[in-house]
């Protein structure tokens, strides 16, 4: 038996009525650069979202159906756009298809506001503890200071220096397909940003993650180079225990990773260079000497800030030994 329909009953929420329109836009795929404002397809034909504005586009409710059953919703109550902005978000990066222009996001005053507080604060802090390959990059691959930007702008730039391109992605995807993508030159990034609720946190990775940790990196040739070693490495036909390994060793390295730059810890990590926390306590953490074994053994908890980091000497030396762990020679 199918679920009935449900009626949409503004008594059930006290919260204003989201208009679909506020959600989601995208770039029409015509070449006129024009945006259309629509949910996905596979969204609308969703039977959650069935009620009695079904085909309308206009659903004054819609959080509910995203949600479950209108008591779920009742009690979530949906006064957080956030939790509506990020699964719509999440529902262009499943519906997009390679070879299709990037989902356009409309980001909202508040989250731009977010956006400049948060990049300022880190920008601060690069200044202090980021790799000089960071900030190098970071003067080629320029994010605006007060907006949040799209992943298409900043592809284009990574795709003309370094050949690299961005894709969206729903959310932490599988490890394996993660990781595969650098060897295409791709790099799965989510667009949505973290809650307003915790600025300066997020529990995954968001488009402040990907664009400010990873994508700026990706500018670097050098660091380009390594990230589509990883990707060949796990696009070889290895097993489960090998993708482990790679996967470490990205952790302690792509997401973590330290250099020892004029006299003291530089950071290189994509998970640090977007995290205030990470680096206000770099001087806290136990710093041990790069070394594959060491770093093959070492547990982790990606919730926290890291207690203990891996430091190379040289970007050289970084290179080197991740050829000879990823290659096997
Ligand atoms: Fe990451």
């Amino acid at each position: 038996m199918s679920d009935p329909v449900l009626p949409c009953g503004a008594e059930l929420f006290s919260t204003t009525p989201i208009p679909l329109a506020r959600l989601v836009s995208r770039k029409v795929a015509d070449g006129t650069g024009r945006n259309e404002t629509a949910l996905p397809p596979a969204l609308l034909q969703d039977p959650r979202l069935a009620c009695e504005h079904s085909g309308t586009g206009e659903c004054p409710r819609f959080a509910r159906h995203l949600f479950g059953t209108a008591e779920q919703g009742k009690r979530i109550q949906m006064s957080d756009d956030y939790e509506l902005r990020k699964a719509a978000r999440q529902e262009l990066a499943r519906a997009w298809r390679p070879g299709e222009p990037l989902p356009e996001i409309s980001y909202t005053p508040e989250e731009d506001a977010l956006w400049e507080t948060v990049t300022a604060k880190l920008r601060s802090l690069h200044e202090e503890v980021a790799c000089a390959s960071y900030r190098r990059a970071a003067r080629n691959v320029v994010l605006p200071p007060d907006r949040v930007p799209q992943l298409a702008e900043i592809s284009a730039v990574l795709t003309a220096r370094t050949g690299f391109h961005l894709r969206p992605a729903e959310g932490t995807v599988p490890i394996e397909r993660f990781l595969r993508a650098f060897g295409e030159s791709g790099f799965c990034a989510t667009q949505y940003l973290r809650s307003p609720d915790s600025p300066y946190h997020s529990p995954e990775p968001d488009v402040l993650h990907e664009l400010v940790g990873h994508a700026v990196m990706l500018g670097d040739p050098v660091f380009a180079d390594l990230y589509r070693a990883f990707g060949r490495a796990a696009r070889r036909d290895i097993t489960p225990r090998r993708l482990q390994e790679i996967t470490q060793v990205f952790w302690f390295t792509m997401e973590t990773g330290v250099l020892l730059e004029q006299g003291g810890p530089r950071v290189y990590g994509a998970a640090l260079l977007s995290s205030v926390a990470e680096m206000e306590s770099l001087a806290q953490v136990d710093l041990r000497p790069f070394d594959v074994a060491a770093i093959l053994a070492q547990d982790f908890d990606d919730m926290h800030c890291m207690p203990v980091l891996f430091a190379v000497e040289s970007v050289p030396r970084l290179a080197a030994e991740l050829d000879r762990f990823l290659t096997g020679s």
